[in-house]
């Protein structure tokens, strides 16, 4: 196994105590993991803080069986060892990878095929933030989605780490974009990004806006509940809606006819779940169609703070606040 250097046996990580809220996040020294067949180990510069970190904290997403049971979906760094079978990658590479657990940690292992090199000219603070956000909103709404230019594309929650990617995303491939967001500095936010109309929803409702301009062809939502019927309302003729999660809930009362008659979809997807094969997929699609948007000035990390390792309590305090706006990182290394 090359090394960049003398490993510890030992590293600084943010464990998950016991179910229950950010405060459970304490420090702890845990040994440092050791790529196997086809896996890089990664010296963590940043991570990045997701909403799925805080549904893992409280008790409510169990990582896979053969993933890190540490918190943390993503991060930046240079590679630090290399296991067997890995060609791509060699120790000191600059990267920032998409993680199945682990990330809250001195050290992180990732499938190799799972990781990107840092776009040219980006920090890798903001680099971090790039993977869970990218995997989610690619996969979801262009590949389940099937998003092309000029359709008309809604998603709720523009302010939020996905949201503020798929503004973006769907920008550059040229859609129309609508969003939902919960105040006014948020909606400024999604209008600063390109969307072309953002609502507060709650002062007007959305239903309304896609009704005047011909329906969305698209819909990434992640709140459900009651947003499920309304959003099949919101959709255009042969128009998909897309689910990435259920902040209020996943059961409802649905008429099923408009479907049929309108002929609509409703899919959805998890990412941590999936099998390597698929992510390895969606990180060659990114490398060919997202990291070009990035070079050309079209795709950015929206950053909202920065917290160091042992204050992921804070960060976690600060994502289920959502006063955010974009992303927020713990520094590591
Ligand atoms: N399926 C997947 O693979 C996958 C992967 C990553 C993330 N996700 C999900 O995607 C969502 C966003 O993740 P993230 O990391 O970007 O989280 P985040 O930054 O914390 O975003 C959550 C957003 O949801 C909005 N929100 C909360 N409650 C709402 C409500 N009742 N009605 C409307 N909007 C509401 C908040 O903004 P407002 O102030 O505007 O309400 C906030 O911006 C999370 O639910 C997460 O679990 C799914």
């Amino acid at each position: 196994m090359p090394l960049l250097h003398t490993l510890p046996d030992t590293m600084l990580a943010m464990e998950i105590h016991e179910p229950g809220g950010p405060e459970v996040l304490k420090p702890a020294r845990v040994p440092v993991p050791v790529p196997g067949h086809g896996q890089i180990l990664i010296r963590v510069a940043y991570a990045g803080v997701n909403r799925p970190d805080a549904l893992q904290r409280a008790g409510n997403y169990a990582p896979p069986p053969t993933a890190s049971p540490l918190p943390g979906l993503e991060c930046s760094g240079h590679v630090a060892a290399i296991g067997p079978g890995v060609s791509r990658w060699a120790p000191g590479d600059a990267v920032c990878a998409l993680l199945p657990g682990g990330g809250y940690a001195e050290y992180a292992l990732a499938p190799s095929d799972h990781a990107l090199p840092v776009p040219h000219g980006m920090g890798l603070r903001e680099a971090a933030c790039l993977p869970e956000t990218c995997f989610t909103v690619w996969s979801n709404v262009v590949l389940r989605g099937g998003l092309r230019a000029g359709e008309r594309f809604l998603v709720h929650g523009g302010t939020s780490g996905i949201g503020t990617t798929a503004i973006q995303i769907a920008r550059a491939l040229g859609a129309r974009v609508f969003t939902t967001a919960g105040s006014d500095e948020k909606c400024a936010a999604c209008l600063g990004l390109g969307a072309e109309r953002a609502l507060n929803y709650h002062e007007a409702d959305f239903v309304a806006m896609m009704a005047e301009v011909g329906g969305a062809d698209v819909i990434l939502d992640m709140v459900g509940g009651s947003y499920l019927p309304r959003n099949v309302r919101a959709l255009a003729d042969d128009g998909r809606l897309v689910q990435i999660a259920f902040l209020t809930g996943p059961k409802v009362e649905l008429n099923f006819a408009e479907l049929m008659v309108r002929r609509l979809t409703i899919t959805g997807s998890t990412l941590r779940p999936q099998s390597d094969l698929a992510k390895s997929r969606y990180a060659r699609e990114l490398e060919t169609h997202v990291w070009p948007m990035i070079a050309r000035g079209a795709l950015a990390p929206v950053m909202d703070s920065e917290y160091p390792l042992d204050q992921a309590p804070a960060a976690h305090w600060r994502i289920e606040s959502a006063g955010h706006i974009g992303k927020i990182v713990l520094k590591v290394g």
